[in-house]
């Protein structure tokens, strides 16, 4: 009986997996860390990595406090992902067949590992994912219109029936390919999502040696001779060698994320079956204002007046501190963007951008600050150093803000104001409350496109059917 075919990568992939892990994967290490900051992997995630290579990425979600499972055809690239995380759970075997149970993973992640030609390890993935468990997956993009795409050119010497194989599978990347394969197989709030992919080298013979250890690499290698495919490498990549820089190619990649099913949009806890007087008033409030009763004034229904008293103390911070509505959208937007909350990022960033313009909003919530001025600045560094580890701060970390001209008390009311709504934003996030689905409609695109972690907004309600023809002479 023959091998079965997905035994047959490790010949290609594993034939020199010490080269593969040391020269080639290192290169993909920008994709790996934007991948799981989309995806929120941290403390106590349980994740899979599918076509886990040599285990990179499994090494860098376990230094992010995750515990890490990983798959891969090639025994030789699992070797040395367990040597490099021997307390992750790494199998050998076949991505179409995962061997782990239904809901097992909160995350699963596939880095350039499932292509057009391997759909069904799609339905895989649904299956072992928790129900409302996010995906996330990277596959080249116009690889053609990129500054780098000299490095994959050697892959091309391989036989034209290998290399037009290597274009189908490629083809998810293409406008709407990825998005209609990932609906087709059950995912919901299908995303695109930039990612970086730039490699870079000390040397064309580096670089020649990182490519050798590929697969497509070694379909190449097979047709050429792995004398000639080095020596054609390292002269093609001379062409592209800078005076004191690293050799480096900037590639097109493109990410999606995706949740599978579950309970979208659907918080975990029931309505009240009785509003409070208080809360009656925070559902008229929200219709006045919004036209629609918001997911967390639904949920804080549940004690409307602990919700009341929150937002009075915030009235009284921001009074102390003399914070406009402009100063008050950069700090929520850069805490709820360090937090991964993606509803005060939307309903903040929205105001944010109201009061300032698109741009700067989305800059705030993807951490570019060039928009801001001096003072403004000082406001979003300390809110980001607030949210991502209050005991990390020094007291020169304070400085800034006095520069800016606040005096201590103004300090204080600032770093309670960050503190109240990071209470807020975790109450909503551990309770499933998710962003409504007309607060995402009246977003700008901008806002939306910076908004890529946390829970995916709610889907908007089907149209209603269309009502049925009169009988004829009615
Ligand atoms: C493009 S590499 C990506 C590896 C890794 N994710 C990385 O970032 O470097 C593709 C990987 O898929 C693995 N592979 C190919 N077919 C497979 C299958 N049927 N099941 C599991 N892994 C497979 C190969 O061994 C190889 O490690």
């Amino acid at each position: 009986m023959s091998a079965p075919q997905w035994t047959l990568a490790d010949a290609g992939w594993g034939r020199k997996a010490v080269d593969a892990a040391t020269v080639h994967e290192p290169q993909n290490v920008r994709e790996y860390v934007a991948m799981h900051q989309h995806l929120g992997v941290g403390r106590g995630t349980r994740v899979l990595d599918v076509a886990c290579g040599a285990g990179l990425a499994v090494e860098l979600g376990t230094a992010r406090g995750a515990t890490l499972a990983g798959i891969d055809a090639s025994p030789r690239l699992i070797a040395v992902a367990r040597d490099r995380s021997p307390v992750a759970d790494l199998r050998v075997g076949d991505m179409r067949e995962l061997p782990w149970a239904d809901a097992a993973f909160d995350v699963v992640t596939s880095f350039r590992g499932i292509w057009g030609t391997t759909p069904e390890v799609l339905d895989e993935v649904r299956r072992v994912l928790r129900s409302g468990g996010r995906f996330g997956m990277t596959v080249w993009g116009h690889v053609k219109a990129s500054p780098g795409a000299w490095a994959l050119r050697p892959f091309q010497w391989a036989p034209q029936p290998q290399v037009a194989h290597q274009a189908a599978m490629n083809n998810l990347g293409k406008p709407g390919v990825g998005e209609h394969l990932l609906a087709r197989h059950g995912f919901e709030a299908i995303r695109r999502v930039s990612i970086p992919c730039v490699w870079e080298f000390a040397d064309p013979e580096s670089f020649a040696r990182a490519l050798a250890a590929t697969g497509p690499g070694y379909e190449a290698i097979e047709a050429v001779g792995e004398e000639q495919f080095l020596a054609d490498a390292a002269q093609l990549a001379q062409e592209y060698q800078r005076e004191g820089l690293p050799l480096r190619a900037e590639i097109n990649l493109v990410g999606f994320i995706a949740s599978a099913p579950g309970n979208i949009g659907r918080p975990f806890l029931d309505e009240p079956a009785e509003l409070s007087q208080q809360a009656r008033t925070t559902y008229e409030d929200d219709h006045a204002e919004l036209g629609y009763v918001m997911n967390t004034t639904r949920l804080w229904a549940h004690d409307a007046e602990a919700l009341d008293s929150l937002f009075r103390t915030l009235g009284h911070v921001t009074k102390t501190a003399g914070l406009s509505v402009r100063d008050r959208g950069i700090l929520v937007t850069a805490t709820a963007s360090t937090l991964a909350d993606s509803y005060c990022a939307l309903a903040w960033g929205g105001k944010l951008a109201a009061a300032t313009s698109p741009g700067l909003a989305s800059g705030v919530l993807s951490g570019d600050d060039s928009l801001l001025d001096d003072r403004e600045r000082a406001l979003a560094r300390w809110a980001r150093a607030v949210t991502a580890d209050a005991n990390a701060t020094v007291a020169a970390d304070v400085q800034p803000l006095r520069d800016a001209g606040y005096r201590e008390a103004q300090i204080l009311a600032i770093t309670a104001y960050i503190a109240l709504r990071i209470a807020f934003s975790t109450v909503n996030d551990a309770l499933g409350s998710v962003p409504d689905w007309q607060l995402r409609a009246s977003t700008p695109k901008d806002v939306l496109d910076a908004v890529t972690f946390g829970r995916p907004p709610a889907p908007a309600p089907a149209p209603a059917p269309a009502p049925a023809p009169a009988p004829a002479g009615a």
